[in-house]
């Protein structure tokens, strides 16, 4: 079988993750490298075995060999990035948040679809085993109506004002890191048309959320509670409440295994993701690509957009406005 080659565009701290979830897939071979300077890209490249390495975006792009790129660039340079791979006819996964702003969302999703090029949000959470079983219990009402979600997620990072979670301009923010992972989740149960979203932040000296609460209503009644931070331990931790039960789901973000309880009846399910659960996301980037398909099922470009949708909505109640549009 012909293997798929992915490219690597920003080789920073989390591309090396990526990096080496290609290379427990048979299937996938990681055969080029962009970075903004040379030197940062073949001291990631020797790492990996990969030949070709690029100092510059715009070269690494014009790479025939690429048929799919993982963009793991800061934020605010997502939709460029991305941008420049859609025209290039590059698939892409891209990382989260997609973007700055629903906006540059939809742009993107347009030229994708426009172009006939495969998009996709590395939300890599979403494609766990663990999250596949949970879709599989919703779908049969295990634990009867779903009423609530309860999800958390927050780690305690040094101040340092040049960080990326604390810079504005590199797209930093609580809700942005880390917010977007409880916000994905609930929309994953309950959907991505709340009615009402209420939220709180505190507004740190650098001009992003450090920590932040926010909650949904849905039109049934269903509630999504949710809150993050960079510079607070929040214990990543998720509830999904339903009439006849629950599941509880401990490290939900990177989860290998949940609890199913029923009527006071617990059953737990492990599911282990291994070392490294960006595998998954990858065999559903490149089974799509090889299938043809635009986009994936699982993480469908539309519910990206929506989820930006509603990140603009709650940083607007804060009164958060990014620099890059
Ligand atoms: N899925 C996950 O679990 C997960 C975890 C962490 C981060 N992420 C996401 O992955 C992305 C990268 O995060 P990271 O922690 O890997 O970031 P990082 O190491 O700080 O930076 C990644 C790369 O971004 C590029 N870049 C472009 N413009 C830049 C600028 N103005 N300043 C600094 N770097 C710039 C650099 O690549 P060049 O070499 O080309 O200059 C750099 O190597 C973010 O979008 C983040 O949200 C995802």
């Amino acid at each position: 079988m012909k293997k798929i080659k992915w490219g690597i565009m920003g080789p920073g701290k989390i591309a090396h993750k990526f990096a080496q979830s290609l290379q427990l897939l048979t299937s996938a071979e990681l055969v080029a490298i962009g970075s903004r300077n040379l030197d940062r890209a073949k001291v990631f490249a020797e790492k990996y075995d990969v030949k070709r390495v690029y100092g510059s975006y715009d070269e690494f792009i014009m790479d025939p060999e690429v048929d799919l790129v993982y963009i793991a660039t800061t934020n605010q340079s997502h939709f460029e990035c991305a941008m420049q791979c859609l025209k290039a006819g590059k698939g892409v996964l891209l990382e989260k948040p997609f973007t700055i702003g629903a906006e540059q969302a939809k742009i993107l999703v347009d030229t994708a679809r426009g172009n006939e090029v495969f998009l996709m949000e590395a939300m890599w959470m979403r494609f766990l085993p663990v999250m596949a079983k949970i879709r599989e219990l919703l779908a049969e009402n295990t634990i009867g109506e779903v009423r609530m979600v309860k999800a958390d997620y927050g780690f305690q990072g040094a101040y340092d004002p040049e960080r990326r979670q604390l810079n504005l301009k590199l797209g930093g923010g609580a809700l942005m890191d880390v917010g977007i992972y409880p916000l994905s989740f609930a929309a994953m149960v309950l959907g991505v048309k709340p009615e009402k979203v209420i939220s709180a932040a505190f507004i740190g000296e650098t001009g992003v959320d450090e920590q932040c609460s926010f909650t949904l209503s849905y039109k049934g009644g269903e509630l999504a509670e949710l809150s993050s931070a960079v510079r607070t331990y929040i214990p990543d931790f998720a509830y999904i409440l339903g009439t006849d039960g629950y599941i509880k789901i401990p490290e939900f973000s990177h989860a290998n295994s949940f609890e199913l309880n029923i009527n006071g009846k617990s059953e737990i399910f492990e599911l282990l993701h291994g070392s490294n659960g960006f595998t998954y996301q990858a065999q559903e980037a490149m089974k799509c690509f090889s299938e043809r398909k635009m986009e994936s099922d699982i993480m469908p470009l539309d519910e990206t957009v929506d989820i930006m949708k509603i990140m603009d909505h709650i940083h607007s109640q804060w009164g958060l406005e990014y620099p890059v549009k």
